[in-house]
């Protein structure tokens, strides 16, 4: 996520276009930048961190304009830079193009364009499109846009001006969020309604494949052809710091509902159904090194630990590559034996994680190949590797962490897809249904958040517990870890998740008619083994039940078995075993949000937790 802000009218826009990031910053904050046309003349200043050091910048450089836009920068392709920061210029400096999003065919595009003679300056997808622009531009800019469009894919959105078509910003809505206002002669346009609503309170939330003309005297509206279309305003009553979290009432919440999208975007140019194949070209292994690595080590800490554990179940059991997950906390201080050949993978959101980043360093100077899992570009873990898998969730403000986590556990499945294929352990039609399976998850994703009241009922009746046990085998056992570490950051009661075949070594003492017990019992319909696990499941749930346990489960919608045997059941839509995860850990994200609310407990930022723990 980025934040764009525009504006056109009489006053200086070098203010407005600040105030307007300033409030768009939540959606990203590793560069900015503000590009103003002045006397006929393009004006640009960049800076890499946060919006503080534009404003320092400007303090120093000054700039003045007639109209003008401002970009601040969630990076995902091309280090957070002053280079790579927004907007970003044709050749001759006479456009400029502020976007948020994946230009998913970039590099092709790159390509051609250099081959024809353009003059690239940065790392990033953005710059193909002000080089596009510049192609098609005959002195009209919305013409201009209107024809790249025919070349770009991917989900995205951008807002665009030129000095030779002046008093216009032309704004562009590809999947990505833009909005756009006007009054008394002035223009706004903006990633999101925070940054226009103290102007006006009329918004137009630009569709799909809608192109608008933000100018002094209004707006213009058409498709993504150029056919008009007749502009719709919304009278929006939020406040400014309401409207952040849109119609969530906490970050965490906006978070998990992000989680479909933030899971489309981290497989955006990842999957080919045409040849079956997964692409991460964007990590710099080549297929001799990935075939070469005989062993994996996975470290990581707190809920990235725990898509660790899930990551070496996919990959052993898709790719057959032994794989060892393990606390980066613990394994740094334990003077470990590191075998020849191994492929160490660091997963940290933060890419800033004390414990994890040490342990990296350490590997470093033991010489293996380290490839690190991150949301965040250019933070300090993708410094300490040979190569990076970024996840594309863009800012996670909740310190509970969870489209952090679904997309973590898209690349780890991504991953053992690939090995599995390179080491030919996946024969065609298996590739076929798995890539299958993902293209549908971001959907069902969407289906299961539907279930919402009904998991909101299980928090009403149980809310007032003190203890919780999560239960699950196999795959979805870091999944019960994973609820378990919600509920406990997110309401402070004591909750644990365990492997469901060790109850009768010992957790069994603790079952009573207090305790709440969360089976995690979905399986893949049609795997024998899967099945062979759920059945164990379905005994475990009945030894609870005979000692008066409270079920809670999450199975296989429509599984008639379990929702007999259970006080509370959550059904989910079926996909295959692996990834199972990514579905059955959004309702437990939502039972502890529900409890949490419930408790009156801090949703976004819970006591003694920060969301990036950059001390040991
Ligand atoms: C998860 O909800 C917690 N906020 C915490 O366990 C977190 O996952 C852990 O601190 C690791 O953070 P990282 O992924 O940024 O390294």
């Amino acid at each position: 996520m980025c934040g764009i802000f525009g504006y056109v009218g009489p006053r200086d826009p070098v203010p407005l276009i600040m105030g307007g990031l300033k409030s768009l910053e939540y959606r990203g904050y590793d560069s900015a930048g503000i590009a103003t046309i002045c006397d006929g003349k393009l004006a640009v200043r960049r800076c890499s961190g946060k919006l503080k050091n534009l404003e320092d910048l400007l303090v120093r450089e000054p700039l003045a304009g007639e109209f003008g836009l401002g970009h601040t920068r969630w990076a995902t392709h091309g280090r957070p830079t002053e280079e790579n920061a927004h907007p970003h210029r044709d050749c001759k400096g006479r456009i400029v193009v502020a976007h948020n999003g994946i230009i998913e065919n970039y590099l092709p595009l790159k390509r051609r364009l250099t081959e024809e003679g353009h003059r690239f300056t940065t790392e990033t997808d953005t710059e193909v499109i002000a080089h596009l622009i510049e192609t098609y531009f005959k002195g009209n800019l919305e013409d201009a846009v209107v024809k790249t469009l025919t070349e770009l894919r991917g989900v995205f959105a951008f807002t665009c001006l030129s000095a030779d078509d002046p008093q216009k910003i032309v704004a562009v809505r590809e999947g990505a969020p833009l909005v756009v206002g006007s009054v008394d002669g002035e223009g706004f346009v903006a990633s999101d309604v925070p940054a226009v609503l103290p102007y006006t309170r009329s918004i137009l939330f630009l569709d799909e494949h809608e192109v608008a003309v933000v100018a002094r005297d209004g707006i213009r509206l058409m498709d993504d052809s150029g056919k008009p279309r007749e502009p719709k305003f919304q009278r929006i009553t939020w406040d400014p710091i309401q409207a952040e979290k849109g119609v969530y009432k906490h970050f965490m919440l906006k978070e998990i509902y992000e989680q479909p999208a933030a899971v489309g975007d981290t497989l955006l140019g990842r999957i080919s159904q045409d040849t079956n194949q997964v692409h991460l070209e964007d990590v710099e292994f080549s297929a001799a090194q990935w075939k070469s690595f005989k062993h994996i080590r996975i470290l990581a800490c707190g809920t990235s630990w725990h898509s660790a554990l899930a990551g070496k179940h996919m990959i052993e059991s898709m790719a057959r590559v032994p794989v060892e997950a393990d606390y980066a906390s613990e394994y740094r201080y334990r003077n470990p034996i590191i075998l020849p050949d191994t492929l160490f993978i660091f997963i940290t959101q933060s890419g800033e994680t004390a414990d994890t980043v040490a342990a990296q360093r350490m590997i470093r100077q033991a010489g293996s190949k380290i490839l690190t899992i991150t949301n965040v570009v250019g933070s300090m873990t993708t410094r300490v590797a040979d190569a990076v898998l970024y996840t594309r969730a863009g800012p996670e403000i909740g310190v509970a962490s969870t489209k952090a986590f679904t997309t973590q556990l898209t690349c780890l499945y991504l991953l053992a897809l690939h090995l599995g294929q390179l080491h030919g352990r996946i024969p065609e039609t298996a590739a076929r249904q798995a890539l299958t399976d993902l293209k549908m998850l971001p959907q069902k994703m969407e289906k299961l958040l539907e279930n919402a009241p009904a998991v909101e009922e299980i928090a009403k009746a149980l809310f007032r517990q003190s203890d919780f046990l999560f239960l699950a085998r196999g795959v979805h056992f870091p999944i019960a870890l994973e609820g378990a570490l919600k509920l406990k950051e997110l309401s402070y009661i004591h909750a644990e998740g365990y492997p469901a075949g060790e109850m009768k070594h010992g957790p069994n003492a603790l079952i009573d008619e207090n305790l709440p017990v969360v089976f995690l019992a979905a399986y893949e319909a049609g795997n024998a083994e899967a099945h062979q696990r759920y059945e164990k499941v379905l005994n475990n749930i009945k030894e609870v039940k005979s000692r008066e346990g409270i079920i809670v489960s999450v199975g296989n919608e429509g599984d008639n078995d379990l929702i007999e045997s259970s006080d509370h059941f959550i059904g989910i839509p079926p996909t295959n075993e692996f990834l199972l995860p990514i579905l059955e850990v959004i309702p437990l994200q939502l039972l502890a949000y529900d409890i949490a609310v419930r408790r009156g407990c801090d949703i976004d930022q819970p006591r003694n937790l920060a969301k990036s723990v950059t001390v040991e």
